[in-house]
């Protein structure tokens, strides 16, 4: 009560009048405890100046429990390399500038959990970065709604989140059932798999049968499909997520997925089928070892052609780790590039004179047309691989 008649100060009662308005909207019960969270609206391309504005307002506090940031438009240390413009480069590190006054920790990220920012089963936490809040409460067991950024930030500088949606048992309840009749090997599959239930189930809870073994690539990939074709922030799978064998599955309309579905999932995500390919882009969401590993061993011994730019993108320490195991070597002798801090869809792809783009993560194809303005070619890993080496789909 103290915070919200400004005894703590002008920003923390902003912050706790934002995490209380939202606790009004959703009928809260009570405010409780979180163990981290994850902030978007980084990149200089979707928060502008107001964006920027609006963070250096709260630079009188700092954040009180562990908390890291969503991609930012520019890779911090080489967006020369990229061809970012100058003005650009300057406006985002000044957003990085901030954030890191606040006490967030600049590891800029849509994957922290493979970086060591990993929820435990049942952790509340309060994530923005949707593919990430997916990830999170479907993989983890962790406990999150998708926050925008300002309400992250809010709960940041508190401590706290309103104990609304997808922090109740009963909110983590399946309403539909997904029956797959039809398996899927690459992680292109599971993206077009859940670009194609994500609107049928829009922000209700998936379970999923008939998936074998999933690869946690896999499962990262059918994460952020659902989270960006429909509001999914949750989603289980028989006998493979954590929670998957506490809940109720019974009275729930089902529907089946099949190889035809999936066909048309893929064709659906492709705005041209053939024709040359200036960008040829990986790492939505970004990506993990074992991804830069199957990179490197698809271009070893390969050429990416004269006017075709292969960008990976990741996180700096999954790039380090790529880097000690003589994946980045590869991949840069063949002439791929790897780039950290940032993403194919908040960097300014669309200031690059770049027009067709592939790319292997439907939420990439699904976001790029409109967010970069490019034509995008969607496929599996292998033909992105094989499009950046010939130039053309
Ligand atoms: Fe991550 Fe950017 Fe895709 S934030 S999920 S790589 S759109």
């Amino acid at each position: 009560m103290a915070i919200m008649q400004g005894g703590d100060g002008p920003v923390k009662q902003k912050a706790m009048e934002i995490l209380v308005a939202l606790g009004e909207i959703f009928n809260a019960d009570k405010l409780i405890d979180i163990e981290s969270t994850q902030i978007s609206g980084v990149s200089y391309k979707t928060i502008g100046d107001a964006g920027l504005h609006w963070i250096e307002s709260m630079l009188s506090e700092k954040v009180v429990i562990p908390s890291t940031l969503n991609p930012t438009g520019i890779d911090l240390r080489l967006w020369r390399q990229m061809g970012i413009a100058e003005e650009f480069a300057r406006k985002q590190m000044q957003i990085i500038d901030v954030y890191s006054k606040l006490g967030v920790k600049t590891l800029c990220s849509c994957t922290p959990y493979l970086s060591g920012h990993s929820p435990k089963f049942k952790d509340h936490i309060a994530w923005s970065e949707s593919s990430a809040v997916c990830y999170a409460n479907s993989i983890l067991g962790a406990r999150t709604n998708r926050e925008g950024g300002p309400s992250a930030l809010a709960s940041a500088l508190i401590g706290k989140t309103a104990n609304y949606g997808y922090h109740l048992d009963e909110n983590r309840q399946p309403t539909m059932c997904i029956d797959l009749d039809v398996h899927l090997h690459e992680e292109s599959d599971f993206s077009a798999l859940g670009i194609s239930i994500g609107k049928k189930v829009n922000n209700g809870v998936p379970y999923f049968t008939g998936i074998k073994n999933p690869s946690v690539d896999s499962l990262k990939s059918l994460a952020a499909a659902l989270a960006a074709s429909g509001g999914v922030a949750l989603y289980h799978v028989e006998s493979v997520t954590p929670e998957s064998n506490s809940i109720k599955v019974g009275g729930i309309e089902t529907i089946s997925f099949t190889s035809d579905e999936l066909v048309s999932s893929y064709d659906s995500l492709s705005t041209i089928q053939s024709g040359p390919v200036d960008l040829v882009t990986i790492g939505c969401p970004h990506a993990s070892l074992s991804e830069m590993k199957k990179i490197a061993t698809l271009v070893k011994g390969k050429k990416i052609a004269k006017n075709t730019k292969f960008w990976i993108f990741t996180s700096v320490g999954v790039k380090l780790m790529a880097e000690r195991f003589g994946y980045l070597r590869d991949i840069v002798k063949a002439g791929g590039e790897v780039y950290t801090d940032c993403c194919m869809v908040v960097a300014p792809i669309e200031q690059l004179d770049f027009k067709t783009m592939a790319v292997n993560s439907g939420k990439a194809a699904v976001y790029s047309p409109s967010a970069s303005n490019v034509e995008v070619v969607f496929g599996t890993t292998g033909r992105c691989v094989d499009i950046a080496v010939k130039g053309f789909a």
